[in-house]
């Protein structure tokens, strides 16, 4: 059915110079920790050996700064940690929240990485999971690439057979399991040693009634159309090539019944229910887990382990056509409570958002995002 509309479509497409979006909202600079809520408790989500400090700690302890190159550092503490302590850390989320029909670019030159380190910078719905979770950067312990996943109610599936450069983590891509569905990265210098290394890259993460799809660009390989983003993005998806996760929405995943306006976390966690596990912890590089083992050997201790405990990011970018894309919670609690029942099947209906319906070059209900598949079916 779609391939019908888009050939009958492709003789105009050729005439499209890329869709240019305007800037909502930028984190960068000075300026970049001004619009965050800090969690101020322990790891109640993942079960991780931390405490993600409040602000005024975050500042006293320098775990989140802007250094001398202009960049966010947001960081675990290295201090000493006494036994049966957690070890301070950070997790910060947006006062805004970006509505379906909203482009992410984020520029990122270190990752965190190292035994028991958990490192992510995703997306969610509040309240979650019933309004989606997005994860654009998540990796553990010594892995060597990233993986991006969705996080939903139960009934969403990614479907399989999409135009992706990763590969899909389980079989069956079930979004309400509790790993969600993941896609491993397979591009070059995505997470790790050899990611910091290289300088680091940039993710693009379109957020749309299309599908949620997600680039990823080693540092070298940025295209110029993101390079130039400081304050319109240039959506070229042919320079772009084929995203490295397609979460195209269809009959096995409704997007816009899933997933609602977005806020932005950057969070680091240590051990908990996916770096520590014991399998997880012998797989990806940190030595035999015996009992207790990811708590003992790193967040106990001096912690000289954490010296590579750190994002460096050089600005989040948010971009939209839609001029009432992004809007400010008031709330001064955490955000991303998650609920203890993700079965309910009832995909956040009634929190209406109208962003969706992004209308572009003219062609009525057009979306951006379905613009953007077809643009790339072309090349
Ligand atoms: C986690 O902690 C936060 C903040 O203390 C609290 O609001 C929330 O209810 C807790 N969630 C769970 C699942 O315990
Ligand atoms: C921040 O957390 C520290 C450590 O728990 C606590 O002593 C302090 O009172 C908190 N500050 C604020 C402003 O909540
Ligand atoms: C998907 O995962 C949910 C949550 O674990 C589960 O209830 C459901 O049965 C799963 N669906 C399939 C088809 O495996
Ligand atoms: C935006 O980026 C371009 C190219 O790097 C640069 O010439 C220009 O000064 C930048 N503008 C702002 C406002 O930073
Ligand atoms: C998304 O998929 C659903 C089928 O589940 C379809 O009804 C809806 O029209 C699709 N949305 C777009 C924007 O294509
Ligand atoms: C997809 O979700 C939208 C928004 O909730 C809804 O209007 C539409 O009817 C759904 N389509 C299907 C096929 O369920
Ligand atoms: C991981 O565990 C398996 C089975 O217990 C063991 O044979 C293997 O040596 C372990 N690998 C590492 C790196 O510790
Ligand atoms: C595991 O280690 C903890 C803390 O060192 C200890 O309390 C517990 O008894 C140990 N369990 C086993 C099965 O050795």
């Amino acid at each position: 059915m779609r391939a019908v509309v888009l050939a009958s479509l492709a003789p105009l497409a050729l005439c499209l110079t890329p869709v240019q979006l305007p800037l909502v909202k930028e984190y960068s600079g000075a300026g970049f920790f001004d619009d965050w809520q800090y969690f101020g408790a322990g790891d109640n989500f993942t079960d991780g050996n931390v405490i993600w400090v409040n602000q005024s700690l975050a500042n006293q302890l320098r775990l989140t700064q802007v250094n001398t190159a202009g960049n966010a550092v947001v960081k675990v503490d290295t201090s000493a940690v006494v036994w049966d302590n957690p070890r301070n850390s950070v997790r910060i989320t947006t006062n805004d929240f970006f509505e379906i029909g909203t482009i992410f670019v984020i520029d990122v030159v270190h990752i965190p990485f190292g035994c028991s380190v958990w490192p992510s910078i995703w997306t969610t719905g509040q309240p979650w999971p019933e309004n989606g979770e997005i994860d654009i950067i998540e990796s553990v312990n010594l892995m060597g690439f990233n993986q991006m996943s969705l996080h939903t109610t139960s009934g969403c599936f990614a479907a399989a057979g999409t135009d992706q450069t990763g590969s899909p983590v389980s079989t069956g891509s079930n979004c309400s399991q509790t790993a969600g569905c993941g896609v491993k990265e397979n591009k070059p210098n995505s997470f790790g040693a050899n990611f910091a290394q290289n300088r680091g890259g940039a993710w693009v993460m379109q957020f749309d009634v299309s599908g949620i799809f997600i680039w990823f660009f080693q540092r070298s390989e940025i295209p110029q159309s993101i390079v130039l983003s400081n304050k319109t993005l240039t959506v070229d998806t042919d320079s772009w090539g084929p995203p490295s996760a397609a979460f195209v929405n269809g009959t096995t995943c409704n997007i816009s019944n899933y997933f609602q306006a977005q806020q932005i976390v950057i969070d680091i966690t240590l051990c908990g229910n996916w770096a520590g596990m014991a399998s997880v912890y012998n797989q990806t590089g940190c030595g035999a887990f015996t009992n207790n083992t990811c708590y003992l050997n790193n967040v106990l201790g001096n912690g000289q382990n954490y010296a590579n405990a750190y994002f460096e990011v050089s600005y989040i970018r948010a971009f939209s056509s839609n001029p009432n894309a992004i809007f400010t919670t008031t709330a001064s609690a955490p955000a991303a409570t998650p609920t203890t029942s993700s079965g309910s099947g009832d995909g956040g209906d009634g929190a209406v958002t109208n962003g969706g319906d992004i209308v572009v070059l003219g062609w009525p209900g057009f979306t951006l995002g379905f613009g953007l598949l077809f643009l790339g079916l072309l090349v």
